[in-house]
Parts: structure tokens; sequence; C-alpha cells
């Protein structure tokens, strides 16, 4: 939920560590600090409460701070609220050593009366500054920086990516992880770690991924890793494909609305190579034939928008493979009692691929004997690592913190799944596979015909951009979709809204509609295109002002009731929702640019949820 980045070479540290920041901002943007050492000035550490900027006025962009070591942080607040105080780089009381943490440390009140007792003074209400403080009282004890972050180790219990610099060993700092995405960077002459690769592409791209327990001990020309044991160990290098751009704004106003723009991109990317000889291919998958006929169930889980996929794969999986598909949400599922076991694939769905609470439930449910499949978009994360199997979204970094590219590429892999997984079962008529790879090859030239055309998208938000509720309705398909409108207007322009099975509206919700109450009708699911007709007339008749979303060649029809219709072109029912997503992750773009919304960094979010 923070981000972390660590430079040690030749240059001016402090410049690169801010730069670094700022491309993990999305990560925690509560506060930001670094620390750097220099022969001449020591330690230093510069920190304050507020987005980066702050802190770059502070250091006028890091030039006013000596060094060519150091470590930075951006924070997204767990423990005592955002302020300078709270904010990391923590330091030892002795002002020698300094730590950045990404995640919880989930004993630190009982580590902190122990140094408490031992006349060891707090600074911040933060659970990182028990570990800066008990570095130094074992340091003090052994005199050997790097067999006392071992003891640190052994003592703390919880989740972390640690950062460590100390004003006796200035030439090299510490990192560790546990839980918590950490990755190191070669460069020529310096090295790196950061929590996201995107803070040092500009550098390096030749990475490699600490696994929980290693520790890691780097100076400008050359990173030492060990594992929990002290071994020293060699890891593997990869190689990251896509370059700053991707990274980057790129001209536009916001990453969300780039990120948007660059779906019919990522689509093709994650369909085209998994498309050989008019068959779906997925090289990646090792999952035997005999395995999956006799699959019993299937289990999605997930977070947020992952679980909206899942909500729609659901419906779609069931149809296609005639197997029982649950989903639930994974912090839900790590403290229920699943029915999962051996003959159950549990497909996890992970943008980031480090969500702590879809991370447990994976544990959970390879501990009860389930094979685990992953869809991430994160290449080297800990979900993927953890995984059976891994399938991977091409949608490249996605910075805004709202989802959009990674959700459909997630959903339109999803849909490729269940299409090969029918048609090993032999669930699906040759018939119907080539008309689905047909549509699925035309989806991403159907997205760029929406957003080559958001008039009228752009005319309802501005119409409508100061209602404060927003009620979405659909059905089956529809209610997925609805799901996901929903959260996206909400988390980006803080209306608040609700999504509804429009079955259940007369079950309760109706009594909520009123007069100038707004309802967006998600009618894009055909065969129900009539019922939900009479939900709308049903909402209608009660004051709501409606908004429609169906297929252009059902708008006519809608039309005769509806004022305000969008409408998308038609494809296979399964692939419909992919379609359906693009005018509703805009509508809710445009929302929140009338209400002058930090767009790419809504209030009290963060992209990656790495803290329960
Ligand atoms: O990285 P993940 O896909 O595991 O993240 C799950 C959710 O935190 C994420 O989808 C969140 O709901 C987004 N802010 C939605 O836009």
């Amino acid at each position: 939920m923070c981000g972390i980045v660590g430079f040690a070479g030749t240059e001016q540290a402090a410049p690169i560590l801010l730069d670094g920041l700022k491309h993990l901002e999305y990560r925690g943007y509560d506060s930001a600090g670094v620390a750097v050492y220099s022969p001449s000035s020591g330690l230093q550490v510069k920190k304050a409460k507020g987005r980066l900027e702050v802190l770059k006025g502070l250091t006028d962009d890091g030039r006013n701070m000596e060094g060519t070591i150091g470590i930075g942080h951006t924070r997204w607040a767990t423990h005592g609220e955002p302020n300078d105080v709270n904010s990391h780089p923590h330091l030892s009381q002795d002002n020698k050593i300094a730590v950045v943490h990404n995640g919880i440390i989930e004993n630190y009140v009982e580590i902190k009366e122990f140094l408490l007792s031992k006349g060891v003074c707090f600074q911040s209400e933060t659970d990182t500054e028990v570990v800066a403080q008990l570095l130094a009282f074992y340091y003090r004890q052994d005199g050997d920086l790097m067999m006392s972050v071992y003891r640190v180790l052994h003592r703390i219990e919880g989740a972390y990516a640690l950062g460590i610099l100390c004003a006796d060993t200035p030439c090299s700092f510490i990192a560790a992880r546990k839980d918590a995405p950490l990755l190191l960077g070669y460069g020529k002459g310096c090295n790196f770690i950061a929590s996201d690769v995107t803070a040092i592409i500009k550098h390096t791209r030749e990475v490699s991924f600490m696994e929980d327990g290693e520790v890691a001990l780097v100076t400008s020309d050359s990173i030492t890793v060990f594992d929990a044991l002290g071994r020293k160990i060699d890891k593997e290098h990869s190689f990251v494909e896509w370059d700053i751009s991707a990274a980057e704004k790129g001209g536009y106003a916001h990453f969300m609305f780039k990120e948007i723009m660059e779906q019919p991109d990522a689509v093709r990317k994650t369909v085209a190579p998994r498309i050989k000889e008019d068959r779906i291919v997925f090289d990646e998958l090792k999952l035997d034939e005999a395995y999956i006929r006799d699959m019993k169930k299937i289990f999605i889980v997930a977070c947020g928008s992952s679980y909206h996929v899942g909500m729609v794969g659901k419906y779609n999986l069931e149809r296609l493979i005639r197997i029982p598909v649950d989903v639930m949400l994974a912090s839900e599922f790590r403290y229920a009692d699943p029915l999962v076991d051996e003959g159950t694939l549990v497909i996890v769905i992970s943008q980031s691929g480090e969500t702590l609470d879809s991370m447990a439930a994976l544990r959970k449910a390879r501990d009860l004997g389930a094979r685990i499949l992953s869809i991430v978009n994160v290449v080297g994360s800990s979900i993927a690592r953890e995984s059976d199997h891994v399938l991977y979204t091409w949608a490249g970094p996605e910075i805004a913190v709202a989802t959009t590219k990674a959700y459909s590429t997630q959903l339109v892999l999803l849909d490729m799944l269940g299409i090969w997984l029918a048609d090993i079962c032999g669930r699906i008529s040759i018939e119907e596979y080539s008309s689905l790879l047909e549509e699925l090859k035309r989806l991403p030239e159907k997205m760029e015909m929406i957003l080559k055309n958001t008039e009228d998208i752009q005319y309802f938000a501005s119409r409508y951009f100061n209602h404060d509720s927003v009620f979405y309705i659909g059905r089956n398909l529809d209610y997925a979709l609805g799901l996901e409108s929903s959260l996206k207007l909400k988390e980006i322009s803080y209306v608040h809204s609700e999504a509804y099975a429009s079955g259940e509206l007369k079950h309760g919700t109706i009594s909520l509609i009123e007069n100038g109450t707004l309802v967006i009708a998600l009618s894009t699911f055909l065969p129900l295109f009539d019922k939900e007709l009479s939900n709308i007339i049903e909402v209608k008749s009660r004051g709501a002002d409606v908004i429609a979303l169906t297929t252009c060649d059902m708008a006519e029809e809608l039309k005769k009731t509806v004022h305000n219709v969008l409408c998308i072109p038609r494809t296979s029912l399964i692939f419909q929702p992919s379609l359906g997503i693009i005018p509703m992750q805009l509508f809710a773009y445009y929302v929140a640019l009338q209400r002058g919304c930090d767009i790419d960094k809504p209030r009290n979010l963060a992209k990656s949820v790495t803290v329960e």
C-alpha cells in the first residue's frame, strides 16, 4: 500500500529517489520522505505530509540533499494519521538508522513496550518505527548490522518490504521482504530496490523479484542476496518488456483516461498471441486435460473490480462449461469455510498480484487441496509466483487507482479460458466455438468504435454530474456490469451509487426512487431486454431520470421508452460486458472531471492493497 525505492550509485541520489517516488505515488500519497547519506552531511532525512510535490519543494527537487545513496517512501497511512512525524523514513533514536517500510508489523505494540522498558523513546505512532528502534537496539549489542537485521526479522511478525540505511555502513543499504512486493534493479554503476518496476524503469529493465524471507545488500556495484538463514543465493534476472513511456501520461490529462483509451490495444495484446490457427492456445498453461474433464467446480476469488470480473465469469463460465462456478470476495473467502477440494479449480484474479486478501485466499485454497490458476497483470508478482498456473493480462502498467484496462483484459482472458475449458470438456459446438473466436478477434475494433464517439457520454455527465446518488440496474451479465460501473463512479467522483439486480428493486430498493433520482439502466443482455424494459418503466413511473445503455440495434426500440440512450456495438452475448463497461468508465471519468476530483488519486485509496 506504500511505495519504496532505494538507490546506490555515483549520481546524486535524492532527485532519482523523488523521481522514482513520483511513479509510486499511486500506491499511497498521503505523505512522502527520503533518507540519503553523504560523508559531509551524514544521514539526512526529509519528509512531509501531503503529495510528493510538498517534499519536492522542501528539497528543491532533491537537489539540496547531498549523497549518492538513499531510500525513499510514499505512504498510505495505516498506523497513525498522515502527518510529518508519521511519514517514513523513520529514524532510530541515535539517528544512525533510517527505515522505510511497506506492510504492517502486527506485533509492534509488544515490541514497543519492550523497547520503552529499555528506555527507548519513540517519535511516531507508527508500527514501522519499532523496526528502526529495535534494529538500533540489537545493533548496539551486536556491532554487526546484517546480524541485527536478521534478529529483527525473526522478532517481527506481519508483512513487510523494508529498506534500511545505516550511517555506519554508508556504501550499502539493506532490503528485506515478507508478504509485500519488493524487487531489485540492476543498473550500470548503480543499483536499486523498488516496490514496483515503474519507479526504476527509466534506469534499468533488468530486475529480480525478492522472495519471502530474502535479504539483499545493495551497493553501487553489486547486489548480494541471502535467504532466510543468511546463505548467499543467486537470483534469476528478468527483463522488463515495456519501457518508460508506458508508465507516463503521454499528453493525456489523466492516467485513467489514457488507460481507458489503451483498452483496445491491451485487449489485442492479451488475445492475439493466444489465438493460433483459429484455436485458443494457452501455451503457458500446463493443466492436463484429464484433470480438466474431472474438474467438479470452479471457485473465483478476488477483490474490488477483479471480483466484478469474477461475477461476469460466473455467468459466462457456467453457461459455457456447465459446471458450478462460485465467486467470492477474497476477504470473505479467507475467513469462511468454503467448499473447496482437489476437484476444484480456484481462479484468483488480481491486477497487481499483490492484494493481501487475494493472496491469503490463494494460500487457503491451496491448503485445501485446490489447483490455483491466477489471472494477473504484474509479471513476477506474489500471486503469480505462488500459483500453480498463471495467465498474464498484457495490459501494461496501470497507474490510475481506478482500474480500467486491467479489468478489460481480465474479463476477456477469463472468457477465453471459459471457451478453452468448454472445448476440452466437449461442451461447446464447433459452430459456437468459431463464432465466439471471430467475435473475440473483433472486440478491439468494436472498443475503438465506442472510444471514437464519446459526445453523448460527455453530455450526460455534464447534465447529471451534480446528482448525489446514482443507481445502476441490470439483469444477468448487466447486473455484473452494473457492479463495476457503480464502483468506477463512486471511487473517483465520490458520488454515492449502488448496483442492483433489476429484479431485486421491488424487494426494497425501489423505495429510494423519487423524482429526479438518476438510474442507469443497463440493457445489453438482450435475452432479458423486455424484462429490463419493465424495470425501466417501473422506475420511470416513480420519477427516476433514466440513462439506458443498450446495443445499437436495440437503441430505437429503447428510445420509445427512454429519452437518454447510449449504445454500443453488438457482439456475442458473453463478450457484451467488455463493450458495455467502456461508456460506463467514461461516464464516471467525465462526472469526476466535472466535479473537480483528483481522478488518478482518489481520496483514501491506493492502487495496491497490501494490507488487510
Ligand atoms: O490488484 P487487484 O486486482 O487485486 O486489486 C483489487 C482491487 O483493489 C481493485 O480492483 C480496486 O477495487 C480498484 N480500485 C478498482 O478500480
